[in-house]
């Protein structure tokens, strides 16, 4: 395993879209159930993430979208049904099999899980140092590289209390995506930041999809955030990688709303403004104007 991650963060991998389009999906759910106790969260779930694209996860709180997150990274196990990931069914790996298959996996956690006693250079290199042969100065210098591409290199030493909320968030994506995972799960990644620092992490993710061809999932409360991801793409101008509103041919993005234990809605982003259902434009009509 260890050598697979160091290949990975080693090597760029920037692979051809066409390679991805005839890979397994990155992530299957098919038939899957899940409670705690008598808590029914999820009911007979299917969906599934073709590799290179982006899912975005809405859902009123408590609905069960960490809990989607948990069971793909193999934290919980489903009480029926399978789930597969990068073509491997998880939900019967021993704990050892786990290890290897989320190694391949980034996950940006709800409440972030920086170290607190370690520098922001020790979080975002925690994993290529601990789980990887990486030499020290190579995990240096893609710990500078990751920090680069959130705008935060300048804080590479600095402790995480003494940053801000969005720059913690933006040290939690670093760290997130310093091994090149080839699946990247975001759970609510702009909650609490202002919409300018938002719109910072918003790009990160956009870039990631569309430059790095990185597959995600990316859950969130924040129905103009996961607009305008869903909405823009990563292109490269005047040198730069720059984030505009995206063309007909982008990569495109789809939806999925979690309710009452089902998806209730999967598609893109104009068919879900375009819903009549009553659910959907409840949840979505109260948090866009007009009121
Ligand atoms: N460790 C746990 N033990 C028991 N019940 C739990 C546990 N974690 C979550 N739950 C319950 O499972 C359901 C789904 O929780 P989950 O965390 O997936 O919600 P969520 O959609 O992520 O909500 P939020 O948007 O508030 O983060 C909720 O009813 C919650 O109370
Ligand atoms: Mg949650």
């Amino acid at each position: 395993m260890g050598a697979a991650v160091l290949e990975r963060a080693t090597s760029q991998v920037d692979r051809p879209r066409a390679e991805q389009d005839v890979a397994a999906p990155a992530v299957v759910f098919d038939k899957v159930s899940f409670a705690f106790d008598d808590n029914v969260v999820l009911r007979d779930v299917s969906f599934s993430v073709p590799t290179g694209s982006m899912k975005i996860l809405l859902g009123a709180s408590g609905a069960g979208k960490s809990v989607v997150l948990k069971l793909i990274l193999g934290l919980l196990r489903p009480d029926s049904g399978a789930i597969h990931v990068s073509g491997q069914r998880i939900d019967r790996m021993t704990e050892r099999e786990l290890v290897g298959m989320r190694a391949d996996i980034g996950m940006l956690f709800q409440e972030n899980a920086l170290f607190d006693s370690l520098t922001v250079a020790d979080n975002v290199g925690y994993r290529l140092s601990e789980e990887t042969e990486m030499p020290r100065d190579q995990v240096r210098s893609r710990v500078g590289q990751v920090l680069g591409f959130v705008g935060l290199e300048q804080h590479i030493d600095r402790m995480p209390t003494e940053l801000s909320g969005g720059e913690r968030r933006r040290v939690a994506i670093a760290r997130a995506m310093a091994a090149r995972p080839n699946l990247l799960l975001f759970d609510d990644p702009t909650s609490g930041l202002d919409p300018i620092i938002a719109t910072t992490v918003d790009d990160e993710i956009v870039k990631l999809r569309d430059h790095q061809h990185v597959t995600s999932i990316v859950v969130t409360h924040q129905i103009r955030d996961a607009f305008y991801v869903a909405t823009h793409e990563a292109v490269h101008q005047d040198g730069r990688l720059r984030v505009v509103p995206a063309s007909a041919t982008a990569t495109p993005t789809s939806f999925m709303v979690l309710h009452e234990g089902r998806i209730c809605f999967e598609g893109t982003a104009a068919a879900l403004l375009a819903s009549q259902d009553t659910y959907l434009r409840k949840f979505l009509f109260m948090t866009l104007p007009p009121w």
